[in-house]
């Protein structure tokens, strides 16, 4: 495990579009994922502007989303399918070859998208370069705390910490959601290159626990401190209150 720490949430933005793109270089038929969330929408207005100018070939690689809530679909602003499309999928002027999306509002199919979505990992897997942001309660995706990290993609009530943040996806307002959707543990540790991005003083606790702590299922994120290839790429904000001895420090 990695701690990279960029100077600011632009620098890191940049780096982690370096990542993806050396990883899509490397093999450009690869699978990769994206997280919804505030926290990669610089690092996606980058990779939306390198695959615009020709410097990033989208053509051969294949998308699989991440997390998405139960009750809404991209129809409705703040679902991860929303986002995912208005800041990645419509912008780019070249698609990706193929691509898998939820549709949370399809309460009654939602076993079925579990199960399409693990069919095509299996078919395109294993992913190659694995995007995550970290909840406030250490949550990868929405493998919630005290969550079985030998599941795959499935359904999940959310913990109170995730109803409490999650107006803010929604300008604020208080939606009635009670579950999501997710990849689970099992994948995300299967992934190539996993990177975790964080962005501010508010995960700044967060990150310190996750990295210096216990591996235990009650923090999910901490169990990346298990993936052979993974790297933490923060903000000088959110890396505050990790030793200096734990930490590569780029551009200061
Ligand atoms: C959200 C999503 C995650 C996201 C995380 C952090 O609820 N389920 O996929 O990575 O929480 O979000 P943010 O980047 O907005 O802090």
């Amino acid at each position: 495990m990695r701690v990279v720490v960029e100077k600011d949430y632009e620098a890191m933005s940049r780096c982690a579009t370096d990542l993806v793109q050396k990883a899509i270089e490397k093999d450009p038929q690869c699978l990769v994922r994206f997280p919804g969330g505030d926290t990669p929408v610089g690092m996606l207005r980058e990779f939306v502007s390198r695959v615009n100018s020709g410097m990033i070939d989208p053509t051969g690689v294949k998308f699989v989303q991440l997390d998405d809530w139960v009750g809404i679909g991209p129809q409705d602003e703040g679902s991860c399918s929303h986002f995912v499309n208005t800041q990645l999928l419509t912008p780019m002027h070249r698609p990706f070859a193929d691509k898998f999306l939820f549709d949370g509002s399809r309460i009654a199919a939602i076993d079925c998208q579990l199960k399409e979505q693990d069919a095509f990992i299996r078919r395109y897997g294993p992913i190659a370069v694995e995007v995550l942001g970290i909840g406030m309660n250490g949550h990868l995706g929405f493998n919630e705390n005290g969550v079985d990290f030998s599941l795959r993609s499935h359904r999940t009530p959310l913990s109170a910490v995730t109803k409490a943040v999650q107006k803010k996806y929604f300008g604020g307002r208080e939606l009635p959601l009670a579950e999501g959707i997710t990849q689970g543990i099992a994948q995300i540790m299967e992934s190539e290159l996993v990177i975790l991005l964080a962005s501010g003083v508010q995960k700044a606790e967060i990150v310190f626990k996750a990295i210096t702590g216990q591996v235990t299922n009650e923090l999910p994120a901490s169990i990346l401190q298990k993936h052979p290839n993974c790297i933490w790429l923060l903000d000088q904000d959110a890396a505050g209150l990790l030793p200096r001895e734990l930490v590569e420090m780029k551009n200061p």
